[in-house]
């Protein structure tokens, strides 16, 4: 990153009224949770005899194999020790000085909450929460999801309890898209990171964006670079840590 780039998304966030982030994984390695398509990441690091790690994050695998589902979704998508970094604190703060009014992101990790970001709309859910596939629709937190049994199952139905995550082949939440769509075409400056941008229909959500003020952070190129007026491939954190040290002295 060069300092002209750090200048002119410092000087953005400065003005910004309305300013949204738009993030993924990348948002979290920092935290030292691996991303989905990187060499390092859960992708690669997945292969589980035949079985894909979309097939493993899937509304099929929950259903059809529930223990495999829940075995790898504990060993590989739930951080309870994992904290904020500083893209995650550089954002709540630059929402508590009324210059960002949404975070809009992919992680179902929930550390932009944990950092103090009010406002976030969660694309693809939390493995914070939990509900029971019964009538009730029971509710609880990562907290009371004991370890045993592996395939959680509800104390007041019987029911199986399954992760408040979109999984493959399960549709977004309408009002969650509403919001998110709803926030970003009324931003001012929309900052994107820390995402391939490869997975729609949340990748779509850049085309609502009407201004000129289209920041894109990642380590690599993406399909929406073209589309960005500024586009800086270095960590995420790093970049937001500077512009809030320059903001906020
Ligand atoms: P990906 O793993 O596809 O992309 C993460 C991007 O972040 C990569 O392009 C990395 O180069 C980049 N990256 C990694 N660390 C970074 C850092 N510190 N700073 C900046 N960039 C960094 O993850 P997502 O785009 O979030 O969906 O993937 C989208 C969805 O695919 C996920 O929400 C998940 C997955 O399948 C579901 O499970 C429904």
């Amino acid at each position: 990153m060069t300092h002209t780039q750090i200048d002119t998304l410092t000087s953005w966030l400065d003005e910004a009224r309305s300013a949204v982030f738009f993030g993924g994984a990348g948002v979290s390695t920092a935290s030292g949770i691996p991303d989905f398509r990187s060499a390092a990441g859960l992708y690669a690091s997945q292969g589980r005899g035949g079985r894909s790690p979309e097939y493993m994050l899937s509304h099929e695998c929950l259903m059809n194999e529930p223990a495999e589902f829940f075995t790898f979704h504990r060993q590989n998508l739930v951080h309870p020790d994992a904290q904020p970094n500083r893209a995650h604190t550089g954002l709540a703060e630059l929402e508590r000085q009324a210059r960002m009014t949404a975070v809009v992101t992919q992680n179902i990790d929930g550390l932009h909450q944990k950092a103090g970001s009010q406002v976030v709309h969660e694309l693809h859910g939390s493995v914070q929460r939990y509900y029971c596939l019964g009538r009730g629709h029971h509710q609880f937190t990562l907290e009371q999801i004991p370890d045993s049994p592996v395939v959680p199952i509800c104390p007041d139905c019987g029911a199986m309890i399954r992760p408040d995550v979109v999984l493959y082949g399960e549709m977004l939440d309408d009002d969650v898209v509403d919001a998110a769509v709803t926030a970003v075409r009324q931003a001012d400056v929309l900052l994107v990171g820390g995402t391939s941008l490869n997975v729609y229909p949340a990748a779509g959500l850049l085309h609502y964006y009407r201004g000129d003020r289209l920041a894109l952070v990642n380590l690599t190129e993406t399909p929406m670079d073209y589309q960005a007026d500024l586009v800086i491939h270095s960590p995420i954190d790093e970049v937001i840590g500077q512009v809030c040290d320059r903001l906020f002295v």
